[in-house]
């Protein structure tokens, strides 16, 4: 039997998809894609990675650009963190290390947002050193392969993984070792519906051979989902509408959406409107309530947002200190969570010459 990294090898090259972090080994190209990779898959990611190597071309123009610039290129990826530590890292860079990526596995960490996985995956692909970067793929084919039903989210499951990944890997070109390991779990051992008949691995495959590969890999803990009510008010006066940042302390960090009023439970409009959150906002002879929208779920990693807008047109400007006025074509300078800039398309669509 060839040794796992020689039967890996041949299927990477095979069935390898050329995509565009791929064309060199850059750290920045590496770094990139896998903070893009982490939040969504090939197929959006590959655009959000050229648009983002487009406009930012190395790390000094990413860490030359305003914050904003940064999160308006991320806007509909979610976890605007990352791209906020991804931007306070590119000044680390310029400013800490004189403008060079670190060079080995424990220096790359040092940058701000980047832990083992990614820092494994630049050490491995940018600099040949053999560390294995293990994701949600990698623990799909190993779990597989070696019939491990440890939970990949514990502890001891994350060191038996991590030991047996660094033992596989091929110490002569670890980068694609990593990267074939990524594409494998992505395009031949899916989480359902794996192609086993085609797989090089079959005849080794501890869960084809006990029919269990639905079973694996085994989680432990199923986190609990949040639920938040989001009414959102679509302020029109004039031609203009109403924008305010948002928190620091909480998702979409700093971005900016319509006014929010957040409701432990779900409101009917009679208890939204005489909610003192919403009484306190608007003079009843200025606010014409107008239409609602219907619910939008809107899914993170541990919340589920139920969302909606209710639009209403002022006859005054309102005088809320923390409210911006901003025209349609402004919009475009304001990073936006996902449910609030489609919910503007779809009205700037309707209407494009009004907000
Ligand atoms: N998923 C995460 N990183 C990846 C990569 N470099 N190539 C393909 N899929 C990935």
């Amino acid at each position: 039997m060839p040794e796992f990294h020689k039967i890996l090898r041949d299927w990477y090259k095979q069935n390898k998809r050329d995509l565009p972090w791929r064309t060199n080994n850059l750290p920045y190209y590496v770094w990139v894609s896998e903070i893009i990779l982490q939040q969504t898959r090939v197929a959006q990611g590959t655009n959000y990675f050229i648009r983002f190597v487009n406009r930012f071309p190395d790390v000094e123009s990413l860490a030359a650009a305003p914050e904003n610039e940064v999160l308006k290129i991320w806007q509909g990826l979610g976890y605007y963190s990352r791209a906020r530590n991804m931007h306070k890292a590119a000044l680390q860079v310029v400013n800490e290390f004189h403008g060079n990526f670190p060079d080995s596995f424990i220096g790359i960490q040092k940058l701000k947002g980047i832990g083992s996985y990614t820092a494994a995956a630049i050490a491995s692909i940018s600099f040949g050193l053999p560390y294995a970067s293990i994701d949600g793929n990698v623990y799909r084919v190993l779990s597989r392969i070696f019939g491990i039903a440890t939970p990949v989210d514990s502890s001891k499951g994350k060191k038996e993984f991590n030991e047996l990944a660094n033992q596989l890997i091929d110490r002569n070109d670890p980068g694609t070792f990593n990267e074939a390991m990524m594409e494998f779990g992505a395009l031949q051992c899916t989480p359902r519906n794996p192609d086993c008949n085609n797989c090089p691995f079959q005849s080794q495959c501890i869960a084809f051979n006990h029919k269990e590969i639905s079973k694996l890999p085994v989680k432990a803990n199923k986190t609990k989902v949040r639920h938040r009510y989001f009414n959102y008010m679509y302020i029109k006066h004039g031609k203009s509408i109403y924008l305010e940042k948002r928190a620091e302390n909480d998702i979409w960090q700093n971005m900016y959406q319509l006014p929010l009023i957040e409701s432990p439970d779900s409101l009917s409009l009679e208890e939204l409107f005489s909610n003192d959150n919403f009484t306190s906002l608007f003079n009843k002879d200025n606010a014409v309530i107008g239409n609602e929208s219907k619910e939008i779920l809107h899914i993170l990693s541990h919340q589920k947002l139920h969302v909606r807008f209710i639009e209403i047109t002022l006859e005054k400007p309102a005088a809320i200190q923390s409210w911006i006025k901003v025209s349609t074509e402004e919009l475009e300078d304001y990073p936006l969570p996902k449910p609030v800039e489609n919910f503007l398309n779809e009205k700037n669509r309707n209407h494009p010459n009004r907000t």
